[in-house]
């Protein structure tokens, strides 16, 4: 007969079975002490199940069995080692841990691993059931990454934006939902059926690439990026959505210099578009774990005022926009007065700041510019 046992659930959670079973034996060690409490082995459905005191249940490999552990099926409710046990005891782990959203998190790990999009739409009967060894494995593979901040878009592998379900890889930008209301305000400023011929710079992940060709179906959009992996996914997403014979896209790095490939573009395009990195490098350090540790720096860090890729941009608006073309721009709350003050010193650059729409708290985020051509 084994001895009592009490695990303490940070040890379960992040000790492989093998390094377990180590400690369960390993009665000389320090760690022993852990182990040393009310816990009990069983064998329950031919599987072995570790009871963790009042921690819950976690279910052994077989190999584990031996013929002395002892039968006491009536101690292990089924509701422990099932799926819906196993999705408590992450969401109390993250939650513990601090893992921002830890409910939503498993929700969709537990959706993905299961084969559905959204955690809503599994039947509730699921959650009684036992995870299979495979199903168990994902979900605490996944989970294990969500402890240490890896956001849920990334562990899952995609995210929706819109009407779609975009891929996401990292370090590539996880389109946000403020990017949303963004496509709609430009959406809803163009005809559907207008020629329009787009520039994106900085196009990620192709949230809004794939948007506007998908919302404008005469168009074409010309996209750059300087990051390599964030061109190979706007193309994927563009794949996955049929738009990529009307897209050019370029790992190139845009400056207030007319990149290469834009070299015969003069007056070509009818608008910009960019959510460029826009936050204050002071700010910087503030950020969540999620997005220090995963998402590229270059798609985040604007320089002192945010605002060096937005100040490109608009340099380099007069070369390629047509007179009258817009400059869209997904912006912080300080910069409609820091391009305001800005433009006024730039009038030699012939473009006009037209207004700032707000975002769905109210903020004023983005910002609406016009090349007005030579006058
Ligand atoms: C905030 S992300 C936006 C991504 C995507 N458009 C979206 O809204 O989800 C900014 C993107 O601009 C790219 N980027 C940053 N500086 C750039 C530059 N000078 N030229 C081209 N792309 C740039 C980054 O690699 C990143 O993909």
């Amino acid at each position: 007969m084994f001895p009592a046992t009490t695990l303490s659930r940070c040890l379960v959670l992040r000790q492989s079975w093998k390094h377990l079973r180590e400690l369960y034996f390993r009665r000389d060690s320090t760690d022993y002490q852990y182990i040393n409490g009310g816990g009990r082995l069983f064998s329950y459905h031919n599987q072995a199940v570790l009871s963790l005191s009042h921690r819950g249940w976690s279910i052994l490999p077989e190999r584990y069995f031996t013929s002395d552990i002892p039968k006491n099926e009536k101690d292990v409710t089924s509701e422990d080692v099932t799926i819906g046990g196993l999705k408590r005891r992450w969401r109390k782990c993250l939650e513990e841990e601090g893992v921002p959203e830890s409910d939503l998190s498993v929700e969709a790990i537990v959706a993905h691993v299961l084969g559905k999009k959204m955690f809503h739409e599994l039947d509730a009967s699921i959650m009684t059931l036992l995870p299979t060894k495979k199903e168990k494995e994902d979900i605490d593979r996944l989970c294990h990454q969500r402890l240490k901040r890896m956001p849920v878009q990334y562990i899952i592998s995609e995210w929706d934006f819109r009407d779609m379900t975009l891929i996401m890889k990292p370090p590539v930008f996880i389109p946000r939902s403020e990017t949303e209301i963004f496509v709609e305000i430009i959406t809803d400023h163009y005809r559907k059926d207008e020629e329009l011929k787009i520039l994106e710079i900085g196009c990620g992940s192709g949230a809004i690439s794939v948007s506007l060709l998908r919302a404008f179906n005469k168009s074409h959009v010309t996209a750059f990026d300087v990051l390599k992996e964030a061109v190979e996914l706007t193309q994927e997403n563009a794949a996955r959505y049929n738009v990529q014979d009307r897209l050019n896209i370029y790992n190139e790095s845009v400056s207030c210099r007319v990149p290469k490939h834009l070299e015969n573009s003069k007056f070509q395009f009818d608008l910009i578009v960019s959510n460029p990195p826009y936050i204050f490098e002071e700010d910087l350090d503030g950020l969540e774990p999620e997005v220090i540790k995963f998402e590229d720096t270059a798609a985040l860090n604007g320089g002192r005022d945010g605002a060096d890729v937005i100040f490109d941009i608009i340099k380099l608006s007069p070369h390629v926009l047509k007179p009258g073309g817009y400059i869209w721009l997904e912006t912080d709350t300080r910069h409609s007065d820091i391009l305001k003050d800005w433009l006024k010193r730039h009038r030699d650059l012939s473009v006009q700041f037209v207004c700032c729409f707000p975002d769905f708290t109210d903020r004023p985020r983005f910002c609406q510019l016009q090349y007005v051509g030579d006058t």
